[in-house]
């Protein structure tokens, strides 16, 4: 009492009453609407588990089964985690149309939202790997060396040096990287579809993925300095091409000044 007796005599202690009082508001308004918005990102994350489960029935568990356990048809999916659903269902190999050797990548046939809500629901099953965020996938400020030389070391061997894809055993193939987005990218690292290995956030830290991701696309938008790009095939091609072309310049060039001199 005699404290704040004290403090009422100090000719600060209304405004930090009123500092204190609004504090405190500010503070128990945010409760409220954090809480709030938690409560509403679980009703929607509910319905969405449901709507993802109805589409699965529908379209997935042919081969899936009903509850993800997997048939002859297809592998079960459980614990495979919401970035392997958005992966493949966003990149259009699932639902895989005919049995083959590798789903190819062609345009999806769900929306945004099922395929936010297929993702809901395999997750629901068993932890897995989570959607990349953005901040995961965003690239300003990343170090394109180092992504180039995280990219040469782990992913070239099969994607090619300049992201172009290559052949594989077995009639399997590493697909082209063109037309991958950031996020499919980043999902591609953390599922390691098919034979792809995969690169868990412990192998490959996720500033490397960031970098990586932003080589690709450095590669896939960047002007070609010398010119054509010739398939970017490599030193071997453009090389032989130098050499080609150059040959048949200096022959053309002897026969000119040949006849220039008669
Ligand atoms: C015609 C059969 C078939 C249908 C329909 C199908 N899948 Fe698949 N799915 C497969 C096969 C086979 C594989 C494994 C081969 C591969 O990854 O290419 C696979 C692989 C997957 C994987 C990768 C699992 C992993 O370990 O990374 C996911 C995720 C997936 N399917 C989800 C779906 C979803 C979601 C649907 C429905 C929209 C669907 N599939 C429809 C046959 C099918
Ligand atoms: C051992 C060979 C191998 C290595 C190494 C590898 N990949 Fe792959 N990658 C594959 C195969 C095979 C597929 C196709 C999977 C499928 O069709 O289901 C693939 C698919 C992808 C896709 C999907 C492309 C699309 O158009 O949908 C991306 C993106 C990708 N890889 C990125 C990478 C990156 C980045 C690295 C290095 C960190 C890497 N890969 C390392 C074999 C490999």
């Amino acid at each position: 009492m005699r404290f704040t007796a004290a403090l009422r005599r100090n000719r600060l202690a209304a405004p930090l009453v009123m500092v204190a009082a609004l504090v405190a508001t500010g503070a128990a308004y945010a409760a409220i609407d954090s809480s709030t918005s938690a409560v509403q990102a679980a009703v929607t994350t509910e319905t969405s588990v449901t709507q993802g489960k109805m589409l699965f029935a529908e379209g997935c568990s042919s081969c899936h089964g009903l509850n993800a356990e997997g048939t002859t048809d297809g592998p079960s999916l459980i614990g495979v985690g919401a970035a392997a659903v958005d992966f493949q269902v966003s990149s259009g190999r699932m639902p895989m149309a005919t049995q083959g050797i590798q789903a190819p990548r062609k345009e999806s046939i769900y929306s945004e939202e099922e395929i936010a809500a297929l993702a809901a629901w395999v997750a629901s099953l068993a932890p897995g790997p989570a959607i990349p965020t953005d901040e995961d996938i965003n690239t300003a400020g990343a170090n394109l060396a180092e992504g180039g030389e995280a990219f040469r070391v782990n992913c070239a061997q099969c994607h090619n040096f300049a992201g172009q894809g290559g052949a594989l055993t077995g009639g399997k193939y590493a697909p082209n990287l063109n037309k991958a987005t950031a996020r499919q990218i980043y999902e591609a690292m953390l599922t390691g579809p098919q034979n792809m290995p995969i690169f868990s956030d412990e192998t490959l830290p996720k500033e490397q993925k960031r970098a990586i991701i932003a080589y690709i696309e450095e590669m896939r938008n960047g002007a070609n300095p010398g010119g054509l790009d010739l398939g970017k095939y490599g030193p071997v091609t453009e090389g032989l091409f130098a050499w080609t072309a150059g040959f048949l310049l200096l022959i053309v060039a002897a026969v000119w000044i040949g006849v220039k001199a008669k």
